[in-house]
């Protein structure tokens, strides 16, 4: 039913995987108060859906995302500015947290708001026509939607400070080199590709890969000796698990594993 009800985005089922299109094509998918909303909204909706079980995100057109939509902001001043940054950044969060893989399938410009929605999800996979960066000092702004803290802790502090400070676009094979993408594929292969990987992740077990990406988020936020205190107890979940039986059984059985999600 959601999908019914959306104007800027295009949501789509394969069978367990949902397929977000960023589609305002006219504006390279800027993000504006009505995309972060139908965002929000399929998330709500994410979170709850048991039968999806991986979200890929890309973008229609030439664009992925291309920011924040500057038109909207031009009469922002302090507070709003501060509004906005909470909001998106809620958001952002919300996808980040999301306990299913979503994988950025970045077709084209990932700028700004763009590059920092492509590192709320887990995994960026990018067509050669791909191109990153954080040009908000050219707005006279900074990265407000996470991107001073998502993208030093992708690609380290010294490159992340240079892309900031000189808003320096990146193409994907570049992107690759410094750690902000996984993959470069052709851009008619972009969704194959993203769509190959979720399948390999998703013939895991479940709540292996959904305790994984707990463990990786909340442990990128703590010291080290908390991050081992949480992949403890974590991982003793899964060995309370019939998916961790299967999975064990299965490979001294030398048979193929069946995962049931429990
Ligand atoms: C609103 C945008 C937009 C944006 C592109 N458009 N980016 N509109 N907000 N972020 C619109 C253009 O105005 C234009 O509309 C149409 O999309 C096509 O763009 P062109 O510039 O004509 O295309 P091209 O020459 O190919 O250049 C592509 C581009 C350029 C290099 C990506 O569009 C660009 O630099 N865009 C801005 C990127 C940016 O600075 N993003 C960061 C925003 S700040 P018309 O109507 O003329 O056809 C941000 C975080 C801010 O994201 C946080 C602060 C709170």
């Amino acid at each position: 039913q959601v999908a019914e009800r959306l104007t800027n985005i295009r949501a789509e089922l394969d069978g367990a995987i949902a397929i977000l299109t960023m589609n305002r094509p006219k504006a390279l998918n800027a993000l504006n108060d009505q995309t972060l909303e139908e965002l929000d909204r399929i998330f709500t909706c994410l979170e709850r859906e048991e039968s999806i079980l991986g979200v890929i995100i890309t973008g229609e057109g030439k664009g992925f995302v291309a920011g924040a939509d500057i038109s909207q902001m031009q009469s922002y001043k302090s507070e709003e500015g501060r509004n906005y940054a909470n909001r998106a950044q809620a958001l952002f969060n919300k996808i980040e947290a999301l306990e299913k893989p979503v994988i950025a399938a970045v077709n084209g410009y990932a700028l700004g708001g763009g590059c920092e929605l492509s590192m709320s999800c887990d995994i960026r996979i990018a067509s050669e026509k791909a191109v990153f960066g954080q040009p908000e000092a050219n707005l006279g702004v900074i990265p407000c939607f996470g991107g001073t803290q998502r993208l030093p802790r992708l690609v380290g502090t010294g490159i992340a400070k240079e892309l900031i400070y000189t808003g320096r676009q990146v193409k994907a094979e570049e992107a690759k080199s410094i750690g902000l993408v996984n993959k470069v594929v052709p851009a008619e292969s972009l969704l194959d590709e993203a769509k190959a990987m979720l399948r390999t992740i998703l013939e895991k077990a479940p709540m292996a890969i959904r305790y994984s990406k707990v463990a990786i988020n909340r442990g990128m936020d703590v010291d080290m000796r908390a991050g081992l205190e949480l992949e403890k107890d974590l991982a003793a979940i899964t060995f309370g698990t019939e998916d961790k039986q299967e999975g064990m059984d299965a490979f001294l059985g030398k048979r193929p594993a069946v995962f049931h999600n429990r």
